[in-house]
This record gives C-alpha cells, structure tokens and sequence, in this order.
C-alpha cells in the first residue's frame, strides 16, 4: 500500500489545533521488528481553536490499544491517522503501538542504521511512531523512558532516572514533536564541558561508533566555539544540563537539531587531518554551528507552521555564516556561499521548481528543504539587516527572542520584531518572501559636470504561477573609485524601491569607476555593460573583496562566452589580469585560489540561455577545458612557484590560513598536471599525510594516464574508511570526460561497496553524475537514463532522497530539442511507475509542467 491521491495543502487554509498538550510521556520497549510505543499524552481543549475535531497523526502504525481517561476506546483509523470522541474538557489520551525500525529503509521516523537505534521526526516523521497531533505549533514538555539492552539510550532534555536496560529522560522546555529524539546503540562519547557565561556548567558529549571514537574532537571544538560566539554576539545561552551529539552513517541530510540530542550525518561530524578534507572541516565547523543556532532560532522560537520553514532556516543559516566569517574570513566566507547561491539556488529560481522563500502551498513538505528557503532565506536575512543596520538588527533580534521565546510563530511576527524597533515599514520587504524568482538589476550611468548618476531598473521574470511581480525593495551597496584606483566614495546603501531609479553623486573630479553591489548586497543578478578594462581595473583596486573577485570572475565569464559564441581564443586580458592578482603576496591565498575558480558549466549554460542562445553541456565543457590548459601554458612558471611558496610546513591545522595554502597549492598543481603528465601530483599523493592534500593529488591524477594505478592504490588504503570510500566513488565520476561519466557511474553502482541504504553513498554516484554536466547531459542520452534507472530503484526503499535528486533534470526546458526530448522520456518514465512516492510523484510534476 503506497500514498492514495496526493492532498495539496494550502497556507491560507491554517487553523490552529483544537486542544493543547499539557505533557507527553512516552515509553519505548525496543525491538527491531517490534518497538513497543506507549503514549500518554495531556489535552485540553484550545480556547483559541474553532475546531474541536480531534484527528492525531499516524502513519504505518500497529495501534495495539487506545484509552481515554482510562477507558478503551475503538478509534477510526485511516492511512493518515486516527479521529476519536474525546470529551469537552482536559483529558488522558494513551496509545500503545508497534512499530518495526528494522523495516524502516525511509530513514524517517523510528529507525535502525548499522544496529544503532536513531530517530528522524523533521518534518513529519514523529507520526511515524506514535499518534499525535504532528504539526510545529502544538508544543509540549516530554519525558521518555527507553528499554532497551543497547549499552547507551538517550532522548531529549535532561537524564532522569537509569539502570541495567532502561534509561530516562525529561525536556522542560516544551517542544514541536518535529524535535523528538532518540538514540539507543553500542556508542562511545567523546566528553567535553562548557560552562555558560551565567555560570551554568554543560556535560558537551559526541557520541560515535568506537572505531571513530578518533575523529570527534574537532567537533567538539567546534560545538564550544559555536556556544560561546552565541552568548557573545547574539546574547544566546544554552539552557539544559546535557547537549548530545550523535553521528549515524545512513541520513537523508546534513544534521538535525532535536533539542538537546542533535543528530548529525556522520559525514557532518567525524573528520581527521588523514581523512577529511579542509572543505570537510569547514564543513563540520559551520554545520555544528547551524544546529547549535537553532536551539534559539528553531527551539524555543519555531514555526507555526511549516510553510514558515525559513524563519528558523533561513535565520539559521545567516547566523552560521555570520559564525563562519568570524571563525574564518569574512571575505572568502562570501565569495563561497555566492558561489553556492547561485549555482544552487538562482538555478532554482529560474526553473520549474522556482517557489517562494515562504511557499504558499506544498504537497510533500520534505520537498521544501530547498536552496531557495535556505540560502535565500539566510539572504533575506543579511538583506533586512543591511536595511536596518547592525544596531537596528541587534535590537530587533533581541525583541523577536524575548517576544516569542517558547512561541510557533511567522514571518509576519519576525518582520514585526523589525518594524516595532525601527518604525520602519516592511510592506514592500516582505515581497521578498512571497516573490518567486531572481530580479534582475539593470544599471546605466551618466557623467555630467562633475555629477556621476547610477540609473537602476528592476525586472523580475515569471516564475511558475506567478507572473507579474512588483518592484520590491533592493539594498544595492555601492561604493566609487578614481581614476588612479583610490576610493573616492565609500560604501553606501543605495534603496531602490522604485522599477526604475536613478542616484545621483555630486563634486566628484573626475569620472569614477562603480563597484555595485558590493559584498553581492542582495540577491540579484546584475546586468551592466562594461568592458574587460574596468573589469581588471576592478580586480587590481576594488577595496571591496567580494566585488574585486566578482570582476576577475566577470573577465573569466566574457571570455568563456566569447569562446562559446564565435570561437575565440582565450582572451589574453583575463591572462594577465589573473597572473598579476595570482602572484599578489599581500592577497590572502584563499582569495587568490577561489580567484582562480572559472564559472561553473551552470552558470556560463544560464548566462547563454538568458542570452537567448541555447546552451551545449559538451561545447561549454570543451570551452572550459580549453581555457583551462591555454591558462595551465600561460601560467606555468607562476603555477609552480605558487605552488613551491605555498607548502604548508607546521603541523596540520584545519585553520583558514593552512587551508587557504593549501586550495592555493592544489590549484597550481591542477594547472602543473596539465604540463606534466601526473609527475608531480604522484609526488604530493605519495608524501601526503593529509586528505586535502591527498585528494588534491587524487583528482589530478584521475586525469592522466595514471589513474587507474592511483584509484586502486586508494581504494586498498581507504577500504575501511566509509565516508573516504564515498570521495573515491565521487572523485572518478566527477573527474571523468563527458563521455565516460554514466559508464563509470554504472560501474560504479555495481561495485560491492554500493548501497542503496546510505544516501551518503548513493549521492557518492548519482549525485557525482549529475554534478559533471556534460557527462549528465551527454547528448545519447545516457546519463539521464542511468539516474531514472536508479531513482526508481531508490525510491521504493527512500522517497525523500530519490526526490530531492529529480533537480537533476530541473534545468531541461533550457536545452536543445532532442535533449528535451530525452528527458521527457525519462520524466514519463518515472511518472508511470506504479505506486511512485508522493515525493517523487511531486517532483516530477512540478518538473514537467515546465
Ligand atoms: N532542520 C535540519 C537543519 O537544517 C535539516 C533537516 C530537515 C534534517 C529535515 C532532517 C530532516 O538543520
Ligand atoms: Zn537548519
């Protein structure tokens, strides 16, 4: 029995629940076959509720018996939950069910990943174990006992009572049941402790499998500094005796915040200097961060519904890259989350799946953990503090938190926190919110005796229901520079309210160069006429870094494009633009390698498509390699000097300024491999005692006539290691020529170590295919069929994930006729297959409708 007809639920339709939860006992009897599940659970009627219709969620559940106030009662049960007569005052709802976690391949709900025992209720997963009213405004203390003969049990709040086979828990604060929590396995801690700057001391614990019981003290390190950098810029102090972490191989995303026990993807925690990247600690770092951010902006302040989903996301995420800049550099902290932003999220935006930061309506909300309600969100975020100023913000943050701490609330309750402390009206603001769509910002200038004017016009295309959008408000940072390089204006915050509005500065003695949206201010995509000499003028004096690497980028695009369109050969500005700013010894050597980024194969297919022009994966992938070994000759003699000057010779570190050295050293030994055959990439391979340093080697060697020895050699050293072996199977599909891709994906996926149970390593292949673009989008078409064979496969055992991937085909409406053609075939193909997922059944629609 799968999903009957799909049910669309609208924003507008929100009504609160009829009663209120006064206290919720649970109690778990573990069992993998059959969990016993007891509730006993206090209502009473909800003074505020019109409706007194008492329906609880529940799905896949065995209801062995169910009483009120003591006495049995026979309820209805249907596929979505049950319904039942309860009396007009406060009563004692009590369930016993059975679940089997053993069965549960969905990772949603009760759970058994390599015999660990773990739980995942976001977003409506706690239905999955017992009956309740599964929505993120009904909030309520829980106290869980756990019987069980795993040697640790743990749940959410603070430890009760414990002996041979149970354990028990109580969290005073009450809570959505999206945030309950449960751990039972053979685990070992890794113990810490953190006093608060109230004095409260905290027992800090990352609970892993003992055979990773070395890889969890940058984790905690991570976790303390997140505590600490809360109390100190956002006033926030952590409020139970315990916080757990515990990491589990088989999760569907990156981590999640259940209060008090965060659960984490193991990838998102477990790292060493052997055998994580520096991106893999910077990873860990920040996402340790998110999920301890949202004990304040997601716990004691959550959503009233989860159409608000970027209230505490989007918060959350700008808080974790506030965290990060401060952590890192503020500057390369940017340049990364831009990068990200619009290769994930203006792609969305632009397509079939393109929906408001805050969706007005869903029919599989997991489909919702998008790029748009996150990164967007946290811009929307960065957007109203820029508005307000940092003061304003402060104050604003603080009256939302005393305001609503222990409430479900809105956006429109978040927006009042800011209007209330600035008088300011945030009517046109909030568009952001409802507005689909990336607005494009067109500029002109004038010069005029003396009298320098900024003309901007706003246009923001049609998204799927959505047509006509109104100009919102756009914060567009900008400052001026001399002629002979020297900022002549400062930063401003130019508002732009208006579809067309022009700034005007005065006095200025010369004709200066705009720096526009400096620190990328808004979420826009700029559209300006100018030419590659202002471009490296830019690059060579911008005080704004973000905007400086913005212009070696810009120069980078127009020669790419300029190739794709008339053949050119690479233009020798961008050469020695880039060659200059490379040997810069006063630039960070993070910002010199990310300078050494090219546009991404996403972003130079939107630009053409935008253009009018219809975009080939292959011929951009021919244009990039072109460039790139035009640059790798041009460069040669600098490549290996950057790449001498910078070898990290104290002990490892995952600071900024080691792995700063280190992408700088990688990405000259990327343009040396082109010369020298794998020479020296074998050399660092073999000497490295780093994983940063190793897969550096590893990628480049993939491209030489030595790969194959390098992909066995790793492989018999890493075998052990899962989320090592997950690179490897990444590292040969992502690095593979456009014509190789699917085939070694599909070899790949028959290799012993493949499964279809850990979503870490199904995205290791399929992810890794439809990340290299041109061997996903190769013109015979069998990159796509390769993915529709396996997410259908997926989908049966796990719908969210195999969802979530459908985004591979989002962008087919921008290619060529036969292979939109291909991808209407496999997008058919899926839709036809009997009992398809919800999720999966959502995704494809929306994609097709395109
Ligand atoms: N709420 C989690 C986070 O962003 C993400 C998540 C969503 C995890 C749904 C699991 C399921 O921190
Ligand atoms: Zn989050």
């Amino acid at each position: 029995m799968r999903d009957a007809a799909p049910q669309t639920i609208h924003l507008k339709d929100y009504t609160p629940f009829g009663f209120l939860v006064d206290k919720v006992a649970l109690s778990f009897r573990l069992d993998p076959q059959a969990t016993r599940v007891l509730s006993r659970i206090a209502f009473r009627p909800n003074p505020e509720a019109a409706d007194r219709r008492f329906f609880l969620h529940g799905e896949g559940l065995k209801l062995i018996e169910a009483r009120i106030d003591g006495e049995k009662i026979n309820p209805e049960i249907s596929e979505t939950g049950l319904e039942a007569a309860v009396p007009e005052r406060p009563f004692i709802w009590e369930a016993e069910v059975e679940i089997a976690p053993a069965a549960n391949t969905a990772l949603e709900g009760l759970y058994l990943s390599n015999g660990m025992y773990c739980t995942q209720c976001e977003a409506e997963g706690f239905r999955k174990i017992t009956f309740y009213p599964d929505r993120p405004d009904v909030m309520a203390p829980f106290d869980v006992r756990i019987e069980g003969d795993q040697p640790v049990l743990l749940s959410n709040g603070n430890p009760g009572a414990s002996g041979a086979g149970f354990a028990e828990w109580s969290d005073p604060w009450p809570k959505p049941s999206y945030l309950f929590a449960l751990v039972a396995g053979d685990l070992v801690a890794h113990p810490d402790r953190f006093v608060t700057r109230s004095g409260r001391e905290v027992a800090l614990n990352v609970w892993v499998r003992p055979e990773d019981a070395d890889k969890c003290a940058f984790a905690m390190e991570s976790l303390k500094k997140a505590m600490r950098w809360d109390e100190e810029k956002y006033g926030r102090e952590y409020d139970l005796d315990v916080f757990n972490i515990v990491a589990v191989d088989d999760f569907n995303m990156g981590a999640m915040e259940n209060k008090g026990l965060n659960i984490f993807n193991a990838s998102a925690v477990l790292a060493s200097p052997e055998t994580a990247t520096d991106a893999n600690f910077e990873r860990i770092e920040g996402i340790i961060a998110h999920e301890y951010f949202h004990n304040w902006t997601g716990n004691r302040i959550t959503c009233r519904d989860w159409f608000q989903l970027c209230l505490k996301e989007g918060l959350t995420v700008f808080r974790d890259s506030q965290f990060t800049a401060d952590q890192r550099s503020a500057a390369v902290k940017r340049i990364r989350d831009v990068t990200l932003l619009r290769a994930r999220q203006f792609r969305e935006d632009a397509g079939p799946l393109a929906h408001p930061v805050r969706p007005e309506s869903f029919v599989e909300i997991n489909n919702f953990y998008t790029a748009t309600v996150y990164e967007k969100g946290a811009e929307l975020v960065g957007m109203l503090r820029r508005l307000v100023g940092d003061e304003a913000y402060a104050r604003a943050l603080d009256l939302y938190f005393t305001r609503h701490d222990g409430q479900a609330v809105t956006i429109e309750d978040w927006l009042k926190a800011f209007e209330d402390v600035t008088g300011r009206d945030l009517t046109q603001f909030k568009r952001w919110y409802s507005d689909a769509g990336t607005p494009r910002l067109r500029v002109s200038e004038d010069w005029q005796d003396g009298r320098y004017t900024l003309s901007f016009e706003q246009f923001t295309p049609p998204t799927p229901g959505q047509d006509e959008k109104p100009p919102r408000v756009i914060p567009i940072a900008v400052g001026l520079l001399g002629p002979n390089g020297d900022e002549v204006r400062r930063t401003q915050i130019l508002e732009m309210t208006e579809e067309k509005q022009s700034f005007t500065f005065e006095g200025l003695a010369a004709r200066p160069v705009p720096s526009i949206l400096r620190d990328f201010s808004a979420p826009v995509i700029l559209e300006r006429e100018s030419g590659n000499a202002e471009r490296a003028f830019l690059l060579a004096h911008d005080t704004d870094p973000f905007n400086r690497w913005q212009a070696g980028r810009d120069l980078a695009r127009a020669a790419l494009l300029a190739m794709l369109r008339t053949g050119a050969a690479p233009d020798p500005a961008y050469l020695d633009a880039i060659r200059m700013l490379a040997r810069d010894e006063a630039l960070d050597p993070a910002f010199r390698a990310l300078a050494l980024d090219l546009p991404g194969e996403e972003e130079l297919a939107q630009a053409l498509f935008d253009a009018g022009e219809i975009p080939d994966p292959q011929a951009i992938w021919e244009a990039l390699e072109r460039f790139r070994q035009t640059r790798a000759e041009a460069m040669a003699d600098l490549a290996r000097a950057l790449y001498d000057a910078h070898q990290v010779t104290a002990p490892f570190a995952p600071n900024a300024a080691q792995s700063g050295a280190r992408s700088l050293a990688n990405a000259a030994l990327a343009m040396i491999t082109r010369l020298d055959g794998g020479a020296l990439a074998r050399r660092q391979y073999d000497s490295a005692d780093n994983m940063t340093l190793q897969l550096g080697a590893f990628s480049c060697l993939l491209r030489t006539d030595r790969a194959g020895a390098a992909t066995r050699a790793f492989y018999d050293q890493w075998r052990d290691e899962r989320l090592v072996i997950d690179k490897w199977f990444t590292m040969q599909i992502v690095n593979a020529r456009p014509e190789d891709a699917a085939g070694r994906a599909r070899e790949l996926a028959a290799h012993p170590d493949f499964t279809l149970k850990t979503p870490n390593r199904f995205r290791a292949v399929f992810g890794a295919l439809s990340a290299n673009q041109a061997g996903f989008h190769h013109a015979s078409g069998k990159g796509y069929a390769l993915l529709a064979d396996w997410l259908i496969r997926l989908d049966p055992l796990n719908p969210q994930t195999a969802a979530r991937m459908c985004s591979a085909f989002e962008t087919w409406r921008r290619l060529d006729p036969s292979r939109q053609k291909l991808i209407k075939a496999q997008l058919e193909r899926m839709l036809a297959v009997p009992g398809l997922s919800r999720d999966m059944t959502e995704m494809l629609t929306r994609i097709r409708a395109a």
